[in-house]
């Protein structure tokens, strides 16, 4: 039986934790889905077609992941597309609380699409994308937390540069 999943987030931008999780995901599932919601209600930096730009860049490497968007509950985006597991990636217990809560209501919603955690590489437990966003505004180096592609776009957002 084939096993597609759908990776969801905010990717705002795609750090090298997602990554791990992506490299992660696709060994294990037939086919990944990485899904970058439309509707948040945060306000993020760059605009869905950026996130979007700096993932592909990224997936490249690997056959059987693909990037997408959705909008609505994320259920019924991943039974849309034949999905049966979410993946989230845990870093710390902190993480934990938030990601039971989201995965017991998705199991609620729908008994048919499972939840899996997944621990990015040790490197990588106190990396975030806001973290990224913060050090990058602030003049500090991202070198080795983020794509050289998505540090380029951060010093344009940030430096003009
Ligand atoms: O990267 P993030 O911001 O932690 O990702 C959060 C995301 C996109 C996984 C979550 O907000 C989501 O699934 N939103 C879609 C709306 C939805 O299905 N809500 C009910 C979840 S219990």
């Amino acid at each position: 039986m084939r096993i597609s999943a759908v990776y969801p987030g905010t990717f705002d931008p795609v750090t090298y934790g997602h990554v791990d999780l992506i490299k992660r995901g696709a060994a294990i599932f037939d086919h990944l889905y990485v899904a970058v919601l439309k509707n948040t209600d945060k306000l993020p930096l760059f605009t869905v077609e950026e996130r979007v730009e700096m993932l592909e860049e990224v997936v490249r490497a690997f056959r059987n992941v693909s990037v997408t968007t959705f909008c609505g509950l994320l259920v019924d985006y991943a039974e849309k597309v034949g999905a049966s597991v979410i993946v989230r990636g845990i870093r710390a217990v902190s993480d934990y609380e938030y990601e039971l809560q989201m995965a017991m209501m998705n199991r609620r919603l729908s008994a048919r699409v499972e939840t899996v955690f997944m621990m990015p590489a040790e490197a990588y437990s106190y990396l975030s994308s806001r973290l990224v966003k913060e050090i990058s505004l602030l003049g500090g180096s991202v070198k080795g937390l983020v794509p050289p592609g998505v540090e380029k776009r951060l010093k344009k957002k940030h430096l003009g540069a």
